[in-house]
């Protein structure tokens, strides 16, 4: 039996890993958190993340070949193991050379040592966190200056999962990427991954290239993702000032085969942990390399994506008499996208902010998110009421912001909103999901992404 071991139980090394055993019930799996509350909630029926069938593929693998387990016994399980998936996090750097931009991989190190100081017999180590490129070379050099002669062969299988549907993301990928060395052992460990993939995966859908090429298709993929979403709201605002209709826009071009009718939806701008962080680690490698022209057309991405967050709350001002000083304000959404209880990064905490700044008196709604948005806004989350009723929400309230696209915001009793809110009432569909036409039609000021607002009174806006 193969024995496999992943160091992180987080988005990524929870759900990889529940796939990978409810597959291949001839390996068996275990997973390794130093967070003790993370590893008791991956025991229980409460999951520590909200993922959409992760329950159901949890419950025929648990127990069976699959196993969650604090890292007190690490160092058994490391010598145990014959591949390690390590699956830490890599936040942006906050101090010293490269802060706010470069990865911080002080976890990925000390994993590294983990590894060194408890392996006894060679192991295939393989990179689950996205890196930046070469890592996987500085992570050999530490592997391998071991002076007990075990062989360690380093891979990178980057993962491509989107919150959400991660389960359907990893059940049927568009492709499993594995990169490592064209040693023969380099090539040995490459097609006992490639096995373990094949369970379940088409073998046409395995892509094995060199180390440098995966880590870096890695950071470059989620790098075109966002920048799809800034190009596309970019033009929001033209469309904005122009009357055209930017979903009219995305539709039209999308149908070009060679652009593709995907992630071109206008919003409010993404949030998660990975792009945001990603791009910064781009920036900073391409800094690195001598190459600030490149470095500065991949920062753009980011900028255009401050500026959609800056320009939504500009407008909310501006629309609203500009003042929202004491305006009792729903925001409909705090996870950054919908159908996950994630809330790094998000957008709608952006929006929260700002607002808190014009003094605003906040109302955070969500319906899976509050308890990480509380954490996150830190001290910022006494000033504001979270309530997971939107009809409860939306009550006095001067206007409403939709931050998150979950369905369910679309399919309200506006009417009774509308009859429950301070009047004129106002609406800001940061996500495209409303029917404004309605809206407007039942009184309300509405404000989509990308189109013209739909107003009852002239404002005098230029
Ligand atoms: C993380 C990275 O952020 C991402 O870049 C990478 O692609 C995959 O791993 P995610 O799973 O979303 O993504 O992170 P997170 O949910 O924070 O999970 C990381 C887990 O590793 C945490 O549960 C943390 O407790 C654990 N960890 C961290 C360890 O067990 N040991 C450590 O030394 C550090
Ligand atoms: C992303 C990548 O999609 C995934 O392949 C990678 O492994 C991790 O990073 P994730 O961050 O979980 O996944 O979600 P994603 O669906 O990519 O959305 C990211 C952000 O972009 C969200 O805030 C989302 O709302 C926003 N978005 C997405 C848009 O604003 N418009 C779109 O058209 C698509």
């Amino acid at each position: 039996m193969r024995k496999i071991l992943c160091i992180g139980a987080g988005y990524v090394g929870g759900p990889t890993m529940a796939v990978i055993a409810k597959h291949c019930p001839q390996y068996e799996v275990r997973v390794v958190d130093m967070n003790a509350d993370r590893i008791a909630a991956w025991n229980s029926d409460q999951l520590p993340i909200y993922e959409p069938g992760l329950k159901d593929v949890i419950d025929i693998a648990r127990g069976r070949n699959l196993f969650f387990l604090t890292d007190e016994t690490i160092a058994e399980q490391i010598d145990w193991a014959d591949i390690i998936f390590v699956s830490v996090n890599t936040p942006t750097k906050a101090f010293g050379l490269g802060a706010g931009r470069a990865a911080d991989l002080q976890f990925w190190e000390k994993t590294a040592r983990q590894i060194l100081q408890h392996a006894t017999s060679p192991k295939i180590i393989i990179e689950k966190s996205t890196l930046p490129v070469r890592t996987a070379e500085a992570m050999s050099h530490i592997l391998n200056t071991n002076s007990i002669g075990v062989q360690f062969d380093v891979l990178s299988n980057p993962e491509f999962l989107a919150e959400g549907s991660a389960i359907r993301d990893l059940e049927e990928p568009d492709r499993v990427l594995i990169g490592g060395h064209n040693t023969p052992s380099g090539q040995r460990a490459i097609e006992t991954i490639v096995e373990l993939y094949a369970n379940w995966v088409p073998r046409e859908k395995i892509i094995t290239t060199n180390l440098w090429s995966s880590e870096l298709s890695k950071l470059v993929a989620n790098a075109f993702l966002a920048q799809r979403i800034s190009s596309i709201n970019a033009i929001s605002a033209l469309c904005e000032k122009t009357e055209a209709d930017v979903e009219e826009v995305a539709f039209a071009i999308g149908t070009d085969k060679r652009i593709g009718p995907h992630f071109l939806r206008a919003s409010v701008g993404f949030g998660g942990s990975c792009f945001k962080k990603d791009i910064l680690n781009l920036v900073y490698i391409c800094e690195q390399q001598g190459l600030p022209e490149v470095a500065e057309y991949w920062q753009q991405v980011l900028k255009m994506n401050e500026y959609q967050g800056a320009r939504f709350v500009a407008n909310m001002v501006h629309s609203m008499f500009n003042s929202l000083s004491g305006k009792r304000i729903a925001l409909f959404g705090a996870a950054f996208k919908a159908n996950t209880s994630d809330t790094r990064e998000s957008p709608a905490l952006v929006v929260c902010r700002e607002l808190l700044e014009e003094r605003a008196d906040v109302i955070l709604c969500d319906p899976h998110a509050l308890e990480n948005a509380r954490q996150d806004l830190d001290e910022q989350a006494e000033k504001v009421n979270f309530v997971a009723d939107p009809y409860q929400a939306a009550k006095g309230a001067h206007a409403i912001a939709i931050l998150t696209e979950w369905a369910y915001f679309a399919n309200l009793d506006y009417h009774q909103i509308y009859n429950s809110m301070a009047h004129p009432a106002f609406i800001f569909d940061g996500r495209n999901i409303l029917d404004h036409q309605a809206l407007f039609k039942l009184g309300f000021n509405v404000y989509p992404i990308g189109k013209a607002p739909l107003q009852h009174f002239n404002h005098g806006r230029t």
